[in-house]
């Protein structure tokens, strides 16, 4: 019969402040203490803070309980360090705009919690490595790298991708199977250098991921392409990658 691990189960925390303009229940866990993770609930005054659901956890931090422990650098998109479930959803706190009066925020689904929101990506970042995430050249150029404008332009829609998990979490194939699995982030940075005309490794590339588990593991859900805070589509550069493996 299946039964949870001993103290997984969620619990109720702690409550901050009464009753204001807004509520974050926030999951908490800390490693170190082997306790039970919680859910804690802090009231906030709307008005004292930034606009986005990142301003109101700077806030906590800053004001209520300086214990919470969160990952954030550039707040505005672009660093892809702020990645967390918000309401159901794995998105950027710093994206996601203050337009309820209660968030739940978890960390990212399926991943091992290092404390509170901060998982540990170690394993995703070690699977970025393993698709050689840079331009391979066979001879050195004399000068830069020539590309022509419609090459560029095979790169929008892929050079964008900030690496911040939140479609690989999303991922049901991902959650059975992330250490076999490259799943949608990784695939779709694949992809990216796959199409880049200046890059010589494209057959390698594509032998390196025909595999049953790093590339075929995909089965079309779409979760990551629903979920990618950039509006990019990981799922179509997956289909691009299979649809080369069969004309290769
Ligand atoms: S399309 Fe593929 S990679 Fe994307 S969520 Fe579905 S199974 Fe995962
Ligand atoms: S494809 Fe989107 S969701 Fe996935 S890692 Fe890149 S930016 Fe994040
Ligand atoms: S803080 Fe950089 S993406 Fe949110």
């Amino acid at each position: 019969m299946f039964s949870l691990p001993k103290n997984s189960k969620i619990v109720k925390g702690k409550t901050f402040g009464t009753k204001k303009n807004l509520v974050l229940n926030i999951y908490r866990w800390n490693r170190d203490n082997r306790k039970n993770p919680s859910i804690n609930t802090y009231h906030l005054n709307k008005s004292k803070m930034g606009p986005m659901v990142l301003d109101a956890i700077i806030n906590i931090k800053n004001n209520i309980d300086p214990t919470l422990t969160f990952r954030r650098s550039c707040r505005e998109g672009i660093c892809g360090s702020c990645s967390m479930n918000i309401n159901g959803t794995n998105t950027l706190a710093c994206l996601t705009p203050i337009d309820k009066k209660e968030f739940n925020i978890y960390p990212l689904p399926h991943m091992s919690v290092i404390k509170d929101l901060v998982v540990d990506l170690e394993p995703f970042f070690e699977q970025y490595k393993s698709i050689k995430p840079y331009v391979v050249t066979d001879k050195k150029p004399k000068k830069e790298h020539i590309q022509l404008p419609e090459d560029r332009k095979k790169l929008d829609g892929l050079y964008e991708c900030i690496l911040c998990a939140c479609c690989s979490t999303s991922c049901p194939s991902y959650w059975w199977n992330s250490d076999k699995f490259l799943g949608p982030a990784i695939l779709l940075q694949a992809y990216r250098f796959i199409v880049d005309s200046r890059d010589k490794n494209k057959k390698e590339r594509l032998k390196q991921l025909n595999d049953a588990f790093k590339l075929y593991r995909c089965h079309t859900i779409m979760n990551c392409t629903k979920t990618c805070p950039k509006g990019l589509n990981p799922a179509k550069a997956i289909s691009e990658i299979k649809k080369l493996q069969v004309s290769n």
